[in-house]
């Protein structure tokens, strides 16, 4: 199901030193499953072989208006009536400053005057003291009012050694945001509050009690909750995760004490509540304060019942849909049934996790929905952004069959 497969995507790339990373971009939409038609400004052959851009898309690069394509036809018609996207990448302040001010001189600014039908993202790069000049920000303020979708800048170490504002975006944001424009926005004006990763549940002040869990479950489903248009609020145990700032609130926490106080404070107002997150069930009742000496003896810890966050949530629950995971290595259907009547919920998300391509850590998932009129679907495997794309799917079909119910009994 992925969002970009088959997408017809125009990548225009002008005359920055960001432009090496144009070919890097152009792998990431074809691996997507993009078909790629790269067009290059004359400033940007002096930084990217034209050679490389037509090897990576199989296509003949656009360098000139001038040069008919075959049959005779006019480069920025056909290329602009071709794509379902441009993507000027990176987009240095002077072909922004032409498209605001209406100007079509060379190939860049009149692909973009052609392609006025067309969604256009821009991803600015360029020192920081050119993105700040206030002219250049009237001309990003012109371009955001007509339409124009943007990424970026970052801020960060820039070509020129500067540090600051202008890094091009991060390659897989501009991907990101991409899919992010082809998606039907299903679930605006909802709120979904997502818990992710581990938690940490500390026994000193150097070591704790911990799962195996990446958290990027719960990431793919916050991400792809954003790009159909949901407000987002993510509440992750410790990850190396990120996600993208623009709609989605993360809230990071340790323990499932910190956990819980989050989840339980955003509940009341949220409309639908995914636990993907791997809480954990125990915890010491109070950490060592100082660093634990080894001896030879045995060592006991006790530990106390943590909180089951879901559990309180499906007793509070009036109108959220509530759904939660199960991480099982053995009789799955039979127990995730057992869990949405203990815990009153409205889905389950069955992961498999005594399978190497599954669960924990991976990419992948290979999961099982049971919703709580029982009904199973079991899909292949895929990838968790995709699995996140299904739970949405189908979470949006079950608030569609019980509209109008004050919720489950
Ligand atoms: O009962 P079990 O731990 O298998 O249930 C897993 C589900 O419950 C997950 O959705 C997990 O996020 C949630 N959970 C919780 N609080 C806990 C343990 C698990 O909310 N203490």
């Amino acid at each position: 199901m992925d969002r970009l497969k088959g997408k017809k995507i125009l990548i225009a790339i002008t005359g920055g030193i960001a432009a090496y990373k144009a070919p890097e971009l152009i792998r990431l939409f074809i691996k997507s499953g993009c078909d790629v038609w790269a067009a290059v400004s004359e400033n940007a052959c002096r930084f990217v072989q034209p050679l490389t851009l037509e090897t990576l898309t199989g296509r003949p690069v656009l360098l000139d208006d001038f040069t008919l394509l075959d049959g005779g036809k006019i480069p920025h018609i056909e290329a602009s009536a071709w794509c379902d996207l441009m993507v000027v990448a990176p987009a240095t302040g002077n072909i922004i400053g032409k498209t605001a001010a209406g100007i079509a001189d060379d190939l860049i600014s009149t692909l973009l005057m052609a392609a006025s039908r067309k969604p256009v993202l821009f991803a600015p790069a360029m020192n920081s003291r050119m993105y700040l000049n206030p002219i250049v920000k009237r001309n990003l303020n012109t371009l955001r009012e007509s339409g124009y979708y943007f990424i970026g800048p970052d801020e960060g170490e820039m070509a020129c050694g500067e540090e600051g504002i202008g890094r091009l975006a991060d390659l897989s944001c501009i991907v990101e945001k991409v899919k992010d424009i082809f998606t039907e926005k299903d679930l605006r004006d909802i709120t979904i509050l997502i818990s992710a990763g581990p938690t940490q549940e500390p026994i000193d002040p150097v070591r704790f009690i911990t799962n195996r869990s990446s958290g990027k479950m719960g990431y793919a489903l916050a991400k792809a909750a954003k790009r159909r248009g949901g407000r987002v609020i993510l509440v992750s145990g410790p990850t190396s995760l990120s996600v993208p700032k623009e709609g989605i609130t993360l809230i990071r926490v340790k323990t499932a004490l910190e956990m819980e106080r989050e989840i339980e404070e955003h509940f009341p107002y949220s409309d639908i509540v995914i636990m993907a997150a791997a809480v954990a069930d125990y915890r010491t009742d109070t950490p060592f304060p100082q660093k634990l000496k080894k001896s030879d003896k045995a060592f006991q810890l006790e530990l106390v019942r943590n909180p089951d966050i879901l559990y309180t949530l499906g007793k509070e629950k009036t109108r959220q849909t509530l759904v939660g995971f199960a991480a099982e290595t053995e009789n799955f259907e039979e127990n995730a049934l057992q869990k949405i009547r203990d815990k009153n919920l409205d889905l389950i998300v069955v992961n498999n996790v005594s399978l190497p391509d599954a669960g924990f850590e991976v990419d992948t998932n290979r999961i099982m929905l049971i919703d709580r009129f029982g009904k199973t679907r079991k899909y292949p495997l895929q990838s968790k952004d995709d699995a996140a794309d299904a739970i949405l799917d189908k979470i949006i079909k079950i608030r569609k069959k019980t509209k109008g119910e004050k919720g489950p009994s």
